[in-house]
């Protein structure tokens, strides 16, 4: 017997148990369900019309279908141990509903082109999940920008105080790298759907006369893939996807890592709320920021799993190989981890409290206002270049000295910068910041704020 296994007939011998383990993909393939009952109702309804099914035999499938639907959707459906994959389990289950006629339903298609179907429309489903999470993110990051528009702090590159920015400039920073994500989300759901792989059938296309623009407009898709081999070899969507999943990732570890160092003693700048903080078993004092740790950590299974399916797809022929089933693993896998990541970081992005006094604290160091003087004196008409030693010299010999560019005194300042006159307005860095008025500068956070809720409201 072969139920639950698509093929069979060719052999005398059944299938040794471990190579039968090794094959069976049915436990992770099952969540495909919605998708593959969708495309065998549009089959079913094509091999009606082509007359290839008569009325009975077409309204026992689809009744057999939505018990099969109602069944998985409720968790009753009863897998067997014969079930191969999803599509073995569907024709099974499908023949004991609906009898012999659920046996005439796989003419005309193969698990090739219908795998690659499924796996399509699962992604474009799961990057519309993936982009509302992150815009939640966004929302989160952009609701404390807002708060904090115009709280200075210092900048920092080589994570060396560099000049000053506000918070809400810092924390608009990450917002914008997430949208981008969402833009290539968004590009990637484009190019999976305008692919349907039915009527592909195993790799040259089927004999039966199907019309294929019908199965890719019932099901959501914009255009039948051009090449039916192409069209089940094909799996460079979910790299696509992958590989924006990867770039999220790698975007909440530096948000994370930012967090980590923010609420450290040594930065003392914010306390990360108590619902995401954790204990220690040990150390009764500690609150320790997991939620940014975890999320960094599950950044290399990210990143892991776009590695994973380009391996997988390196150096196979065309057109389907069975090494291709290792492709959904991975994309479910960072499905759930982002599913999982994205919601607990905007949630802690939402509770975390910035300490304004230490921040303002950390930004009033006159090293980080050495480039404003050195752009004063080129103002007046000094090269950069000299004007860049020239404030070096000073900044070593405050250095020598212990003291800050901002304790020299009126006199000092005056004998060491000559052609400058009130240095010490220059000192500051609500004034920096509030020079730095470019469009994408840190004096423009209001209306930096306003174009990103722009790109929400269009996104919509
Ligand atoms: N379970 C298979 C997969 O995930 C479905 C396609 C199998 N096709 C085949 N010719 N064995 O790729």
């Amino acid at each position: 017997m072969t139920e639950g296994r698509l093929w069979g007939g060719r052999f005398t011998e059944q299938p040794d148990a471990a190579a039968f383990q090794l094959g069976r993909s049915v436990h992770f393939d099952v969540r495909l369900w919605p998708y593959d009952l969708a495309g065998s109702r549009v089959h079913a309804d094509e091999l009606l019309r082509l007359g290839l099914l008569i009325a009975d035999d077409h309204r026992a499938i689809t009744a057999g279908l939505d018990t099969i639907g109602e069944e998985l959707a409720a968790a009753r459906f009863a897998f067997a141990d014969g079930d191969e994959d999803l599509h073995g389990a569907v024709e099974r289950r499908l023949i004991e509903v609906a009898g012999e006629a659920g046996g005439r339903l796989r003419a005309g298609r193969s698990r090739n082109d219908q795998i690659a179907s499924d796996l399509r429309l699962y992604l474009a489903d799961a990057i519309d999940d993936l982009t509302g999470d992150i815009r939640a993110l966004q929302e989160a990051l952009a609701t404390q920008a807002e708060v904090a528009a115009d709280w200075l702090v210092p900048g920092y590159t080589h994570l060396q105080r560099a000049q000053p920015v506000t918070l809400g400039h810092h924390l608009l920073a990450h917002a914008w790298a997430l949208q981008r994500d969402c833009g290539r989300l968004r590009d990637a759901r484009r190019r999976i759907l305008d692919a349907s792989p039915l009527g592909a059938g195993a790799l040259a296309g089927v004999t039966l006369g199907l019309d294929l623009a019908r199965y890719a407009e019932r099901l959501g898709f914009t255009d039948v893939a051009a090449n039916s081999m192409d069209a089940v070899a094909d799996r460079d969507f979910a790299v696509e996807f992958l590989a924006a999943a990867a770039l999220v990732g790698v975007h909440l570890s530096r948000l994370g890592e930012e967090v980590m160092l923010w609420s450290s003693t040594e930065f003392g700048w914010v306390t990360v709320g108590d619902a995401f903080s954790t204990g220690s078993s040990i150390m009764p004092q500690k609150r320790n920021p997991d939620v940014a740790e975890l999320v960094r950590g599950k950044t290399g299974r990210l990143l892991g799993d776009l590695v994973s399916l380009l391996v997988t797809l390196k150096g196979l022929p065309l057109t389907y190989n069975r090494d291709l089933q290792e492709d959904k693993e991975p994309v479910f896998d960072a499905v759930d981890t982002l599913r999982l990541a994205l919601p607990a970081m905007a949630g802690m992005v939402a509770t975390l409290r910035f300490d304004g006094e230490r921040l303002a604290l950390a930004a009033a160091g006159g090293g980080a206002l050495a480039t404003d003087v050195a752009e004063e004196l080129v103002r007046r008409g000094v090269a950069f270049r000299v004007a860049h030693e020239r404030v070096g010299a000073l900044v070593a010999t405050c250095d020598e000295r212990g003291i800050d560019l901002r304790d020299l005194t009126s006199a000092e300042l005056a004998a060491l910068l000559p052609e400058l006159d009130g240095v010490e307005a220059l000192l500051d860095a609500r004034a920096a910041v509030t020079r730095r008025d470019t469009v994408s500068g840190p004096a423009a956070v209001h209306r930096q704020l306003r174009q990103l809720r722009a790109a929400f409201q269009a996104a919509r």
